[in-house]
């Protein structure tokens, strides 16, 4: 698409791109919230649940609240859900512990990864803290099998605090039978929720000034417009506002519409 809409609002950068740095976090009152779960979670080496729909921004909320663990005293194994299979997110937590060789065996893997996690607390004198992405993704099978990573010798130290994010039916597989060992270890947890209308207008503000731009260029039937079309979900907040601008330009009007936002949003799914 046209890079022309930059230079006529004024534009340093892409708006609304698909990643940020984290000091261009909007530190929301969910986003925080997020945060403060997972401080209490590593606090006491205990588990949490981030849940949101499609682009309500977990991902961002957990690179948040990681980003303020110092490396020198944490070490944060960071790995997104694939296939869903418990060989594939073995492999990927060995992957991320920086181990080459691994044998393909899923008792060999696991106690692989326990032996490396007590070297980091016991040997290295580090806390070790798990995020798992995408983890409705998860099979059945994960759920009931995670108790038994984080469980360290016969006291059960908690040296492994899980934090789990992904879309609501997380929530489901955790209500099984079968994933209740690992969800009694769930101490809080959290629902990304879209923004509100005020939410919003702060987002889209944010935004542009990550731009370097002062000016609310949305207006106010605009903001409502993006927030209807987007259920607050900010992935696709993120298409229709710079689709909005787009079309705004094309039409050289500064000031962006109702009309605009649904010309962004005839594009979009
Ligand atoms: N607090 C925030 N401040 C600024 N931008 C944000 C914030 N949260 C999310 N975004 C932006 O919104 C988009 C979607 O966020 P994110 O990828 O975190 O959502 P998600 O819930 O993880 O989505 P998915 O379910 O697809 O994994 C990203 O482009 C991100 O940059
Ligand atoms: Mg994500």
């Amino acid at each position: 698409m046209s890079q022309t809409y930059r230079t006529f609002f004024g534009l340093s950068k892409e708006a609304f791109p698909a990643n940020i740095d984290i000091d261009e976090i909007l530190v929301t009152p969910e986003v925080q919230g997020v945060k403060n779960r997972f401080d209490y979670a590593v606090r006491l080496g205990s588990s949490i649940v981030i849940t949101g729909d499609v682009g309500s921004g977990k991902s961002t909320a957990l690179r948040y609240a990681a980003s303020s663990l110092h490396p020198s005293e944490y070490k944060v194994f960071y790995v997104t859900a694939t296939t869903g299979s418990i060989i594939e997110l073995y492999r990927q937590i060995v992957e991320e512990l920086g181990i080459e060789k691994t044998s393909s065996s899923r008792a060999i893997m696991m106690s692989t990864i326990k032996n490396e996690i007590k070297e980091f607390v016991q040997g290295k004198k580090m806390k070790t803290v798990l995020i798992i992405d995408e983890a409705s993704l998860l099979r059945m099978e994960v759920f009931a099998e995670l108790h038994t990573l984080v469980q360290f010798e016969k006291d059960s130290r908690t040296w492994l605090p899980v934090i789990l994010a992904g879309q609501p039916t997380l929530v489901d597989k955790l209500q099984y039978r079968t994933s209740i060992p690992f969800a009694s270890r769930v101490v809080a947890k959290s629902h990304l929720e879209g923004l509100d209308m005020a939410g919003m207008k702060s987002y889209l503000i944010h935004h542009l000034k990550l731009c370097g731009v002062d000016t609310n260029f949305f207006s106010d039937q605009a903001i409502t417009a993006i927030h209807q079309g987007s259920g607050g979900l900010l992935r696709k907040a993120n298409h229709l506002a710079r689709g909005s601008l787009i079309a705004a330009a094309i039409e050289k009007s500064m000031s962006v519409s109702a009309e605009h936002v649904r010309i962004a949003s005839s594009e979009i799914f």
